[in-house]
């Protein structure tokens, strides 16, 4: 009963949503709901579909709750230290226009992290940063690009005042970093994925898929990227089975795509 019960739900918050939980790890996903529904007063899965049906506030919450939207500017910045000491000059030395693409950029402070190191280290306005995220709520605040003091904490002064210019309380991201960014809503369990990148991110996104839904991703990463190409995951997703899919290993949680 109780698994006809959350089968039901999956099935009616697919068509509803499009996003699939069979791709996410059952144990976890079931504990974050049934918390939430506690909250509501609801006993079953389907009794809380119900109620998301008629609220449409509890539903854009629900969503925003099951994506988990947190983000930061030069996340793990001892990450971001390497790949713009060395991984980015490294790849335009191959390609002087890089093709790139931030999966799951929540605000958008992870695609203009990248738009900033491109514009101080190869300035071109030919270089695309594709930067695609689930929640349509997320990307409308990222093409916005207006953040509090506090958000911008990982970003030295001087880059602040570079490219960003102030808004009342918050700063906004300059026009020029902007240009480079391109935002598009993509669901990475359904959608089809573009190819040519020389650099992927995907970063603290898989958290909650389940380990054959992260396997299929990879692989489907791999085959987006260019001979060379770089993947870079978050700092506690390492890929323990790179070489099966086919990547080398570059630098602790970067992998290529081999020439
Ligand atoms: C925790 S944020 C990570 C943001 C950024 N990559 C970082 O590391 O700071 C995870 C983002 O992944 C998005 N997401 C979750 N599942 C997704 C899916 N199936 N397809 C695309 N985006 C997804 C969420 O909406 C959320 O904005």
């Amino acid at each position: 009963m109780v698994q006809d019960d959350w089968e039901i739900f999956k099935q009616q918050l697919f068509a509803k949503s499009s996003i699939d939980l069979n791709q996410y790890k059952p144990a976890q996903m079931q504990r974050r709901i049934t918390n939430l529904m506690n909250r509501h007063g609801v006993a079953t899965f389907t009794a809380f579909f119900k109620l998301l049906e008629k609220d449409a506030k509890l539903y854009k919450d629900f969503i925003d709750y099951l994506t988990i939207n947190v983000t930061e500017f030069f996340r793990t910045p001892e990450k971001f230290v390497e790949l713009e000491d060395k991984v980015i000059p490294e790849l335009l030395k191959r390609s002087p226009y890089l093709n790139i693409w931030s999966a799951g950029c929540s605000t958008g402070a992870e695609p203009y992290s990248l738009a900033m190191i491109l514009l101080d280290r190869a300035p071109s306005a030919r270089h695309r940063i594709l930067a695609t995220d689930l929640d349509i709520e997320m990307l409308a605040k990222a093409k916005q690009g207006v953040y509090t003091a506090g958000e911008l904490k990982n970003i030295p002064p001087a880059r602040i005042a570079k490219y960003f210019a102030a808004k009342g309380d918050s700063r906004a991201v300059k026009d020029e970093v902007k240009a480079l960014v391109e935002f598009q809503r993509h669901n990475l369990l359904l959608d089809r994925f573009e190819t040519g990148f020389d650099l992927i991110l995907c970063r603290n996104v898989v958290i909650y898929f389940t380990e054959e839904a992260k396997d299929a991703l990879y692989r489907r990463f791999f085959t987006a990227l260019k001979p060379g190409g770089v993947f870079f995951v978050g700092g506690t997703e390492a890929i323990l089975n790179f070489r099966d899919i086919g990547f080398q290993h570059y630098l602790p949680f970067f992998y290529r795509k081999p020439l």
